[in-house]
């Protein structure tokens, strides 16, 4: 008999509620986000927000499964990284449950959850990930136990550049799909600093200088095209350099900005040169959800891994390649 695993996603403005089972099936995966009024995300206004409707989204995905709470096998959780006050308020309602319930408690790496889910659905082996979100940009790969981090911002993370960049230019939060559209009638390309130092990159430099431009009067869809153009050529600089140096035929683009389709056309273009397979994650699984928090726990606890309850405090700060990945040899 297939396990059947509640998956609660709460890292930061969005809140997810997943149902996965062992097979890998997607039953539900709820979700609501918070729109930051102005500014970034408010983390105790976050929180509230997962508070609040938490519950509603849970119901709502186990009557869009079908299912009552005894159907249920396994909770899992997101432990970090993310903003403390969300986590607290995620995992409160996760161990709330897996008492309840008395089944187990399993504690979930937010970003291990947006690669796995990437691997489910290609159903690749062994992939180089470009994981690039508003909090997140790195290039990962599996070696020696763990997902290591080949490359990654220096400063601030693609999708966080590109909602920055929007608000300047007056759009809504989220920029990311905004500035894509605009960027579609761009025309002329402006010279943005294009910044990779060795496996790593920045974008703080770029951001600037599109800034500029906005007060030089450029065309907003010449800015647009203009910075994605540089921000994801390197991006694809370093993956090719993962790519070739760990010889791996298989290129995951996964996360928030993984909607991106020119972005999707670069790095396709990239794998094409090294003979890899491509895979960008399907819209509905690339940004913050539950179902990728549901099978990473179930990931784990086919490999004998679970948490008390007593010991599952949120790990704010938990970096990808901090836990032992038991269920990849
Ligand atoms: P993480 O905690 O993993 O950093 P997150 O909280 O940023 O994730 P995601 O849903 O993974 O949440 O990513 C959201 C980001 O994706 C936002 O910065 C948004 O602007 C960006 N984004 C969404 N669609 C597009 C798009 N079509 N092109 C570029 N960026 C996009
Ligand atoms: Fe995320």
């Amino acid at each position: 008999m297939a396990l059947v695993c509640l998956g609660l996603e709460g890292t930061a403005h969005s809140f997810g509620a997943g149902i996965v089972t062992s097979k890998g099936k997607v039953l539900a995966n709820e979700w609501d986000m918070l729109k930051p009024s102005q500014g970034g995300i408010h983390p105790r206004e976050a929180s509230r927000h997962h508070s609040d409707l938490g519950p509603g989204i849970i119901c709502r995905a186990m009557e869009t499964a079908g299912m009552g709470y005894k159907d249920i096998n396994l909770i899992a959780f997101s432990r970090g990284p993310g903003l403390g006050p969300c986590l607290r308020t995620t995992a409160t309602m996760a161990r709330t449950l897996a008492l309840k319930l008395d089944i187990p408690l399993i504690d979930v790496n937010h970003c291990v959850a947006h690669i796995e889910i990437g691997s489910l659905e290609s159903r690749f082996e062994d992939p180089v990930t470009v994981y690039v979100s508003g909090g997140n940009t790195q290039v990962i790969a599996f070696a020696g136990g763990r997902f290591r981090t080949f490359g990654e911002t220096l400063d601030i993370a693609i999708g966080n550049m590109l909602d920055v960049l929007g608000r300047y230019l007056g759009m809504e939060f989220p920029a990311g799909p905004l500035i894509e559209k605009e960027a579609r009638a761009g025309r002329d390309f402006h010279s943005l600093p294009y910044s990779v130092k060795g496996m790593d990159i920045s974008y703080s430099g770029m951001l600037t200088a599109a800034k500029k431009l906005v007060s030089d009067g450029v065309p907003i869809p010449d800015i647009c095209y203009s910075v994605q153009e540089t921000a994801f050529g390197m991006l694809a600089e370093i993956a090719e350099r993962a790519l070739a140096h760990t010889k791996k035929d298989e290129l995951l683009l996964t996360g928030g900005v993984a909607r991106n389709d020119r972005l999707t056309e670069i790095l396709t273009g990239v794998s094409e040169r090294h003979g890899a397979r491509f895979h960008r994650v399907s819209p509905s699984l690339a940004g913050d959800q539950g179902a990728m928090i549901a099978w990473n726990g179930i990931l784990q606890y086919e490999s004998g891994h679970e948490i008390e309850v007593e010991s599952s405090y949120v790990l704010p700060k938990w970096r990808t390649d901090e836990q032992d990945i038991l269920w990849r040899h």
